[in-house]
C-alpha cells in the first residue's frame, strides 16, 4: 500500500486489515519505527495469538497504539504533567510512555498483570489509518520472532511469522529502524526503560531531568523494569563481539580468524567498510549521521543469516543520542560479548 495516497482508511487493504483486527485476528503493519504485530487490545483472544505468533514470553507486556489523542483517555487513570508536555512534542512519534492503567480498559494479557500500560501514537500515515479504521486501541510488539532482530521491512516479517499471522500491510520500509523509547512517568522523574528513536536530551529539553534505567548499564544482576529487556535478542545465527578498537586491531581480530579457516563478517560504516578485508562486510550507515545506523541496524544483523559466517565482529558506536538506542541493542546482539583494543576508536 503507498503510505501517500488520500483516504488510506478506505484503502481495500486497509478495510481488510482493520476488518481482522476487528475479527481478533493479528496482522503486521508497518510504523515508523519497526513493523508491529497487531491485534485488538481489549481481547484475551487476540492477545493469546500474538504472543503465540511470536513465541514471546507472556511475562514481557505489548505497547498499545493509538491513533486519537480522545483515546489515550479512555486507557489510563492519569496523564502526569511530564507526560502531558512529552505527548505534545513528539506523538505521533516514536515515544512510548508508561502510564497507570484503567481497570479492564485493555486486555490482562496486554500488561502482563502489571497496573501499567505502554502507550504510543505511530508517525506512520498506514499505521494511523490501520488503527482509526479498526476503531480499536491495537497492541503491537515487533512483528519478529522473540529473541530475532525487529523486522524493519515485510520481507523481515514474512522471514520469521509466515503462515503464523492472518495477514501484512506491506508499506515499504520503516524509517527509523529500531524500536521506540520507553519513558516511565509514573515516577516524578520520569525513567527511560528503553532507548530509541527520540532522544534522551530531546526529552530533556522539554522536561528537565529524565533518568535511565540503572539495568540498562550492563548490570545484568538487577531487574529491567521493563521486561523485554532482559531477553537475549536481535541476535544473527553466527555470535556477535563487539570491538572497542580501530578498524586495524578489528583486521588483525579477522586475520586470526583466518588463520583457523573461520569466516568472518564485519558490521562497519560506510567511512571504514573499505578498510576490511573479511568474508562478509557490511556498511551501516554512516558515522556523519548515526540515525542512517539505526536505520540499517537490524536489516544488517538479519544479512549475515544468509551467508556463511562463522563470528561477527562490529564496530561500536557513541553512546549520545540515538548511539545510545544503537549501542543498546547492539550489545543484546552481543549478549554484552567486548573485545578492547589498545586505543578507543577515533574513526
Ligand atoms: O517501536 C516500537 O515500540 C514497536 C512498534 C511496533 O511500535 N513495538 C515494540 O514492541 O517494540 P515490543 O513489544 O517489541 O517492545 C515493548 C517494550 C518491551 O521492552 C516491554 O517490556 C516494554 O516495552 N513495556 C511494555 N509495556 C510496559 C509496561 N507496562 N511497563 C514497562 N515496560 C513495558
Ligand atoms: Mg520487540
Amino acid at each position: 500500500v503507498d503510505n501517500n495516497v488520500d483516504n488510506l482508511e478506505s484503502n481495500p487493504q486497509v478495510v481488510e486489515a482493520a476488518n481482522l483486527l476487528k475479527q481478533n485476528e493479528v496482522v503486521a503493519f508497518p510504523t515508523e519505527t519497526v513493523y508491529g504485530l497487531g491485534a485488538n487490545a481489549t481481547s484475551d483472544e487476540a492477545i493469546a495469538k500474538v504472543y503465540e505468533a511470536k513465541g514471546r514470553p507472556s511475562d514481557n507486556p505489548l505497547i498499545v497504539h493509538i491513533a486519537d489523542f480522545s483515546q489515550l483517555n479512555e486507557l489510563v487513570l492519569e496523564i502526569p504533567n511530564t507526560a502531558k508536555k512529552l505527548i505534545k512534542k513528539f506523538w505521533p512519534g516514536p515515544l512510548t510512555i508508561i502510564f497507570k492503567v484503567k481497570s479492564n480498559a485493555v486486555s490482562k494479557k496486554v500488561t502482563a498483570g502489571l497496573d501499567t500500560v505502554g502507550i504510543r501514537m505511530p508517525d506512520h500515515r498506514l499505521a494511523l489509518a490501520l488503527i482509526n479504521a479498526a476503531n480499536l486501541p491495537i497492541a503491537a510488539p515487533s512483528a519478529n520472532s522473540s529473541g530475532k532482530p525487529s523486522p524493519t521491512t515485510a520481507e523481515h516479517v514474512k522471514e520469521d511469522l509466515n503462515g503464523r499471522i492472518s495477514g501484512i500491510l506491506d508499506g515499504g520500509e520503516t524509517g527509523i529502524g529500531v524500536e521506540s523509547t520507553v519513558v516511565d512517568c509514573t515516577s516524578e522523574v520520569p525513567v527511560i526503560l528503553r532507548p530509541g528513536g527520540i532522544t534522551k536530551e530531546a526529552m530533556e529539553r522539554e522536561i528537565g531531568n529524565v533518568e535511565i534505567d540503572p539495568a540498562l548499564h550492563e548490570n545484568l544482576e538487577s531487574k529491567p523494569k521493563a521486561p523485554g529487556m532482559k531477553y537475549t535478542h536481535y541476535a544473527p545465527n553466527a555470535p556477535v563481539y563487539l570491538v572497542d578498537g580501530q578498524p586495524e586491531f578489528i583486521q588483525q581480530l579477522v586475520n586470526k580468524c583466518h588463520d583457523e579457516g573461520l569466516a568472518v563478517g564485519v558490521i562497519a560504516t560506510e567511512e571504514t567498510a573499505n578498510m576490511y578485508d573479511a568474508d562478509v562486510v557490511r556498511a551501516c550507515g554512516s558515522r556523519e549521521d548515526l540515525f542512517t545506523v539505526a536505520n540499517k541496524l537490524y536489516d544488517t544483523l538479519r544479512s549475515f543469516n544468509s551467508k556463511n559466517v562463522d563470528i561477527i565482529y562490529s564496530e561500536v558506536f557513541p553512546t549520545e543520542g540515538v548511539g545510545l538506542a544503537i549501542m543498546n541493542r547492539l550489545e543484546k546482539a552481543a549478549g554484552h560479548k567486548w573485545i578492547y583494543g589498545n586505543e578507543s576508536p577515533k574513526f
